[in-house]
C-alpha cells in the first residue's frame, strides 16, 4: 500500500486520481483549496486550506505531514486562462504563473524530506505547455505557465535521481472538467475518472530507468 498525497483535489482530475488510489487500497491524502469535506465520507485523509500559490499554506500542509513518508507526490493544482493580444493583464498572469508553474515548486520544495528512496513526483502540466507542439499559438499565459512547469519537471528529475525518487511530466488529455466546462463537444472530452486511471498507470511505469518523460495518460510521448 503506497501513500498517495494528490495536490488541487477539491474537483477535477485531482478528485479522479483520489478515487483511482483510494480504490487500489492506497492510503491517500487529498490536499484542497477548501475544507475538503466530502472526502471525509470516502475515508479519504484531508489537509484543508491548501493555496499552493501561499507559502505559509503550504508550510502548513507541510506540518501536517511531518515525517510521514511519501510514495506518490502528485501535484494537479492549476487553473485555464484565457488572454488576449492587446489586452493582457499581467498582474492577473504573474498570479497564473504563481500557481501553475511555481505551485507544484513549492509544494515539492516543501515535501521534500518526505519523499524517501522509490519515491515518485508527478506533475499534471499540459500538452499546451509544449514548444514544439504549439500549432495554433493564443493562450500566452497558460502555454507560458504550463511550458515552465515541463522545465521544473525535468528539473526535479535531476534534482532527486540520486536519491532514488522519479519524476515525470503529465497531460491528463482533454478531459471533461469545469476548467473546459462550455468547450464545444465537452460531452465528448474524456471522463476524469478515465484521464486518472490513464495517469495512474504512467506513474506505474515511472522507475529508475525513466528519463525525464512528457507523458499522456494514455501513454503517448509528447514532445517538449
Ligand atoms: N481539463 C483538461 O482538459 C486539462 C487539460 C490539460 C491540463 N489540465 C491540467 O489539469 C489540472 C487539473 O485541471 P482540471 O481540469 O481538473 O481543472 P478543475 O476541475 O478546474 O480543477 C482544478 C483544481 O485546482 C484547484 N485549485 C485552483 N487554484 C488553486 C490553488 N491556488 N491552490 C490549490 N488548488 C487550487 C481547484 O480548486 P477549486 O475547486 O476550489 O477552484 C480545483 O480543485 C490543471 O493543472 C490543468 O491545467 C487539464
Amino acid at each position: 500500500m503506497a501513500h498517495v498525497v494528490v495536490v488541487g483535489a477539491d474537483r477535477g482530475i485531482a478528485a479522479g486520481l483520489v478515487r483511482v488510489y483510494k480504490a487500489r487500497g492506497d492510503d491517500v491524502t487529498a490536499v484542497c483549496l477548501h475544507d475538503g469535506a466530502d472526502w471525509h465520507a470516502e475515508g479519504v485523509q484531508v489537509i484543508a486550506d491548501t493555496d499552493v500559490t501561499s507559502d505559509s499554506a503550504v508550510q502548513r500542509m507541510a506540518q501536517q505531514l511531518a515525517g510521514v513518508p511519501v510514495d506518490i507526490l502528485l501535484c494537479v493544482a492549476g487553473v485555464g486562462a484565457t488572454d488576449r493580444w492587446g489586452r493582457f493583464d499581467f498582474d492577473a498572469m504573474l498570479a497564473h504563473y504563481n500557481l501553475n508553474a511555481l505551485g507544484p515548486l513549492r509544494v515539492v520544495n516543501a515535501l521534500s524530506d518526505n519523499l524517501a528512496e522509490g519515491g515518485k513526483i508527478g506533475i499534471v502540466t499540459s500538452r499546451m505547455g509544449s514548444i514544439s507542439d504549439n500549432q495554433s499559438g493564443h493562450m500566452y499565459s497558460y502555454r507560458m505557465s504550463k511550458a515552465a512547469a515541463n522545465m521544473l519537471g525535468v528539473n526535479l528529475h535531476h534534482q532527486f535521481r540520486s536519491r532514488g525518487v522519479y519524476v515525470m511530466l503529465l497531460h491528463p488529455g482533454t478531459v471533461a472538467t469545469d476548467m473546459t466546462r462550455g468547450a464545444k463537444s465537452w460531452d465528448s472530452f474524456t471522463r476524469p475518472e478515465e484521464s486518472a486511471a490513464g495517469l495512474a498507470r504512467q506513474m506505474d511505469a515511472l522507475g529508475a530507468d525513466t528519463p525525464p518523460e512528457f507523458r499522456h495518460q494514455d501513454g503517448t510521448l509528447l514532445p517538449w
